[in-house]
């Protein structure tokens, strides 16, 4: 199979081949897909000319879309310029799941999936796990799939749109009874299901505000999953404060038992995790 490059070459002047994108996302299934692609100004004039490529590349992909500019608001959402209109509501398949999404109304990234494998390898029978940044679910499924001896996952979202897609993820993958899925602000919700084992906290620009009442709702001994982000020079070192910070305020003996790049988010800025133990007496 030809690349995107090898593709539209011909099409483009000689002195723009080097801004030709390399990649781009695939969100979808057989049932038919949506490709996100970021492409430079210098391409403006060539922008339907490579969504055009992509469609011929890939013949479950229905619509192509170009991101423009970071994601923004409290739905971490990316703006998109059409370049082939289409359906943009998905079933992507993931590992043994499936996850229906439309990425133009919220948050999902197939880019996660091997941070949410991470995760769920952590997972043990029986646990009961906070997860406050829920989006369409993601995280809940790829726990359950992996670990159906959950107790419970109870799931937040704020994005009515994702709340729903939520709603039909849990019945897409038979996990009725599973997942609390709940509507609302996490800041108001999750002091609520105190003593959980583990929290999850999906949002690197900001879970920090939500840290401190995260460390509290997990138990003794339970799991805190911290998100933030990290520069190149110093991946760790401010995450890692807020630990440290809350942790003494709180007088709780914290660990952080692991570290991880879970990608990249901008130039030379990663999405990161920490992986927390808290002791509590
Ligand atoms: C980075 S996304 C992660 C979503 C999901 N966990 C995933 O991995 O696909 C963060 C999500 O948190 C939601 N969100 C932001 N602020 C929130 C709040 N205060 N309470 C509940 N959800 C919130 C956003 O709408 C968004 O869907």
């Amino acid at each position: 199979m030809p690349t995107l490059k090898e593709v539209v070459k011909p099409l483009i002047p000689r002195e723009l081949w080097d801004k030709i994108p390399r990649s781009f996302d695939i969100i979808g299934s057989r049932s038919g897909a949506v490709a996100i692609i970021e492409i430079p100004p210098e391409l403006e004039n060539y922008k339907f000319v490579i969504g055009d490529a992509i469609i011929k590349l890939n013949r479950h992909v229905r619509a192509v879309l170009r991101r423009v500019g970071a994601r923004e608001g409290e739905f971490r959402l990316y703006k998109y310029e059409v370049l082939v209109p289409g359906p943009t509501e998905v079933i992507h398949k993931e590992s043994n799941y499936l996850i229906k999404v439309d990425p133009t109304k919220t948050y999902f990234s197939p880019r996660d999936q091997g941070d949410r494998e991470d995760i769920a390898r952590q997972v043990m029978p029986n646990e009961v796990i906070l997860y406050p940044f829920a989006g369409v679910g993601p995280y809940a499924v790829a726990v359950l799939k992996r670990q159906p001896l959950v107790r419970l996952v109870i799931a937040i979202e704020l994005n009515e749109y994702a709340y729903y897609y939520m709603l039909d993820n849990i019945k897409l993958n038979r996990l009725e009874g599973k997942v609390l899925p709940l509507l609302g602000d996490a800041a108001k919700l999750m002091g609520l299901f105190c003593g959980v084992d583990r929290v999850i906290l999906t949002l690197p620009l900001g879970a920090h505000r939500f840290l401190k009442q995260a460390l509290m709702c997990v138990r003794d001994g339970g799991i805190v999953h911290f998100y933030h982000l990290g520069t190149e020079e110093n991946l760790y070192g401010e995450a890692e404060g807020l630990v440290r910070n809350y942790c003494s305020e709180l007088g709780f003996e914290c660990q952080v038992i692991s570290r991880r790049v879970v990608r990249d988010y901008a130039p030379y800025v990663y999405k990161v995790r920490l992986d927390i133990k808290v002791g509590k007496f």
